[in-house]
């Protein structure tokens, strides 16, 4: 099998400078490895550490311990030990993460903002739009609303437009925390259909789904996280 992600020791603590600097423990010695092909469901408990466990792996949070490895472009990047110039070019072109909500840049439209990461990578600008405009189709998003920021959008079509700007890319890696949580069916379905669509391609998926049914349409793998929080003595 192709490896893609390696997961070796991952610890994870938060200071609790509120609480005298007491240590909590969230991940603990989290071993990984994630295939080309894949689609690994992390599910555990609310709070119990699954967006922390993403974060780290798109090296958001600094871990505590432990390593994350991530096959990018022919080689291995620990993204927990790599200078931050290595980890923006891992994110450019290796690793997409769809996040719950979106980032929402100020004055750029909706169509901008799906194909900006097409024109990044030097794609031709009528083949960028194209893709957009029939990524924003895809899922719904109606054409009064392409030339308007997604500012002011509702949070379901806030969230599809995250999506759009991620699944435009074919990253080779895509790390999604709830990416459905606030769709209607029909949507949850389609993007249900874009990420087996990507996984069959040949990415390896791990993402978070509450759903129980987008679990089941969607792992070929559930990822259990071991109850590890627990209060340390600072
Ligand atoms: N930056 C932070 N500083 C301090 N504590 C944090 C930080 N980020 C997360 N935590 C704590 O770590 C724990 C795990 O949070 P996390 O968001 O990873 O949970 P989760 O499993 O994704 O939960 P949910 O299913 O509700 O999204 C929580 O108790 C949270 O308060
Ligand atoms: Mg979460």
């Amino acid at each position: 099998m192709l490896k893609r992600i390696v997961v070796e020791g991952l610890s994870k603590d938060f200071t609790l400078h509120l609480q005298g600097g007491q240590e909590m423990s969230i991940l603990s010695k989290i071993d990984m490895q994630v295939d080309a092909g894949e689609c690994v469901v992390i599910h555990a408990p609310s709070g119990a550490g699954k967006s922390t466990l993403l974060r780290c792996l798109y090296a958001n949070y600094r871990a505590s311990s432990g390593s994350v490895n991530i096959w990018h472009e022919g080689n291995w990047v620990d993204v927990q030990s790599a200078p931050a110039q290595q980890v923006l070019a891992v994110r450019h072109s290796t690793l997409g993460f769809v996040t719950q909500f979106l980032r929402v840049i100020p004055r750029i439209s909706t169509l901008d903002l799906v194909a900006e990461p097409l024109l990044m990578r030097g794609v031709e600008k009528q083949a960028a739009y194209e893709q957009a405009e029939e990524l924003l189709s895809r899922l719904r998003i109606p054409k009064r609303l392409w030339q308007i920021p997604p500012a002011t959008f509702s949070g379901g079509e806030q969230q599809r437009v995250n999506i759009a700007r991620t699944m435009i890319c074919d990253y080779p890696i895509l790390l999604l925390d709830e990416p459905t949580a606030s769709l209607d069916e029909a949507n949850r379905a389609t993007v249900i259909d874009m990420i087996n669509g990507a996984r069959e391609r040949g990415a390896a998926v791990v993402g978070i789904f509450h759903d129980e049914a987008v679990r089941q349409a969607l792992a070929t793998r559930i990822f259990s996280i071991p109850a590890a929080v627990s209060l340390v003595a600072a």
